[in-house]
C-alpha cells in the first residue's frame, strides 16, 4: 500500500519566497464514480476523457514564517477573498499535512481562478483539486528536489488530488485517465489515476466534448452527499460490479475504435448513475425536463441522420455532448438549431479532449 507520509520533508535551510502555478482540466467519466468508501477510495473503477476548455488556474506563493504549528493561508477565489472556499482549502491542507510537513513552516497566498463561471453548473472540484495538487508537488519538488521523475510526480499529484475530491485524480493526465482497481487495465490502482491514452484508438483522441447547459442553479445535493447515499441503496452492489463489467466493455470500444459500442455505453451510464440518485433513499432527481427533451433530441438525431453524437451526463442535469471531429459540422448546427433553445440563457461550452494539466508559472 502506497504511503506517501514522509517527516524528513521539512525545511531545514533558507529559501526564497517562490511563486508556482499550474493549470488543471475537467473531466468527464464515461463510466462513473459513484460510491466511495474509507478516505476518499472509490467502490468501482471509473475512466474518462481529460477536457481542455474548462479548467481551473491556480497560483500558490509560499514565505517563510517563524513558527511552525499549523496551516497559514490567504486564498482568494476570482481575485477575490472567499472565506467559505479558504476553510474547505484550510481543511484540506491540514488533513495532508503528514504527507507535506512543510506546508505547517509557510505562509501561503493562493489565487485560483476558473475559465468557466462558477454558477454554471460544471464540477469545479476536479479542476480545482488537481490544480492545487499539482502546485503542492512542484512545491515540494522546489524545496527538496524529491519529484524530478515525470511518473512518480503525476502519481503522487493523483493521489494528493483523490484526497482533495476522488474525480480530480483522474484531471492530471492527458487524454484518458483511469482510477480504480481493475482486472481489465494494467497497474490500476484505488489510490490514484494511471494515464492511459496510449491505449485507445486514435478516433477517441479527436472526441468532443460539448456542455449543455441546462439550469445553472446550484444542485440541491452534491456529489459528496449522493456518494453517502450509495450506502443504503439497495442496487448498490450490483451497481459495482456492473461498472466493473462495463469497463471491461468500454476498454475493447476504446482499443478497437468502436465508436457505437463507446456511445451507448455512454449513454447507459449516465443514465445508470440519476438511476441511482432516483432509487437513494431518499429519492432525487437531478435531470430537468429539458434534460429529457434534450436526451430525446439527441436520439432522434443520431437515429434519423445515423451521426454518432451521444451524450452523458455528471452529477446534474448539463448534457455531454461527445462525437468525433469529423462530424462537427452538422452536430454544430443541430446544436444551434435544435438545443440552444434547451439551455439556459442559450449556454453552452465547447469542450474537447485535451492534453492535460501544465505549469505555466
Ligand atoms: C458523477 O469527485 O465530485 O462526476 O470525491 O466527493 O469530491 P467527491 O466526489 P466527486 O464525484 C464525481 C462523481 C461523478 C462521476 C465521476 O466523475 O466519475
Amino acid at each position: 500500500m502506497r504511503d506517501y507520509s514522509n517527516p524528513d520533508l521539512l525545511i531545514t535551510e533558507d529559501f526564497e519566497t517562490q511563486e508556482i502555478g499550474w493549470q488543471s482540466p475537467s473531466n468527464i467519466a464515461i463510466i462513473k464514480y459513484w460510491g466511495k468508501h474509507g478516505v476518499q477510495l472509490p467502490r468501482n473503477p471509473s475512466i474518462s476523457f481529460t477536457l481542455s476548455a474548462a479548467h481551473t488556474r491556480t497560483e500558490v506563493t509560499y514565505h517563510p514564517k517563524s513558527t511552525a504549528d499549523k496551516i497559514e493561508l490567504e486564498f482568494y477565489f476570482e481575485g477575490k477573498q472567499n472565506p467559505a472556499f479558504s476553510k474547505k482549502i484550510e481543511a484540506f491542507l491540514t488533513s495532508i499535512l503528514d504527507i507535506f510537513p512543510f506546508l505547517s513552516q509557510l505562509k501561503l497566498v493562493v489565487h485560483s481562478s476558473n475559465s468557466f463561471p462558477h454558477s454554471a453548473g460544471i464540477a469545479s472540484s476536479a479542476s480545482a483539486m488537481s490544480a492545487l495538487s499539482l502546485c503542492l508537488c512542484s512545491m515540494e519538488q522546489e524545496l527538496f528536489k524529491t519529484l524530478s521523475d515525470r511518473n512518480e510526480f503525476l502519481e503522487k499529484a493523483s493521489y494528493i488530488s483523490r484526497l482533495g475530491s476522488g474525480s480530480a485524480c483522474r484531471s492530471v493526465y492527458p487524454t484518458m485517465a483511469a482510477w480504480g482497481a481493475t482486472s481489465h487495465l494494467a497497474d490500476t490502482s484505488d489510490l490514484y489515476a494511471v494515464e492511459c491514452g496510449d491505449q485507445i484508438h486514435d478516433v477517441f483522441k479527436t472526441y468532443h466534448d460539448d456542455i449543455l447547459f441546462i439550469s445553472k442553479k446550484e444542485k440541491s445535493v452534491s456529489s459528496r452527499a449522493g456518494h453517502a447515499l450509495m450506502e443504503g441503496n439497495p442496487y448498490a452492489a450490483p451497481r459495482y460490479q456492473q461498472a466493473n463489467d462495463r469497463f471491461g466493455l468500454l476498454m475493447t470500444a476504446l482499443k478497437t475504435g468502436d465508436i457505437a459500442a463507446f456511445g451507448e455505453l455512454a449513454e447507459q451510464e449516465a443514465l445508470t448513475l440519476h438511476a441511482l440518485m432516483m432509487t437513494s433513499n431518499p429519492a432525487y432527481i437531478l435531470m430537468t425536463p429539458n434534460s429529457m427533451e434534450a436526451i430525446a433530441r439527441v436520439q432522434n438525431f443520431r437515429k434519423t441522420t445515423d451521426i454518432p453524437l451521444y451524450f452523458t451526463l455528471d452529477a446534474g442535469p448539463n448534457l455531454h455532448l461527445l462525437y468525433p471531429h469529423s462530424v462537427k459540422e452538422p452536430v454544430a448546427k443541430f446544436i444551434k438549431e435544435q438545443l440552444v433553445e434547451l439551455c439556459e440563457d442559450g449556454g453552452f461550452l465547447e469542450d474537447a479532449v485535451g492534453e492535460g494539466a501544465f505549469r505555466y508559472l
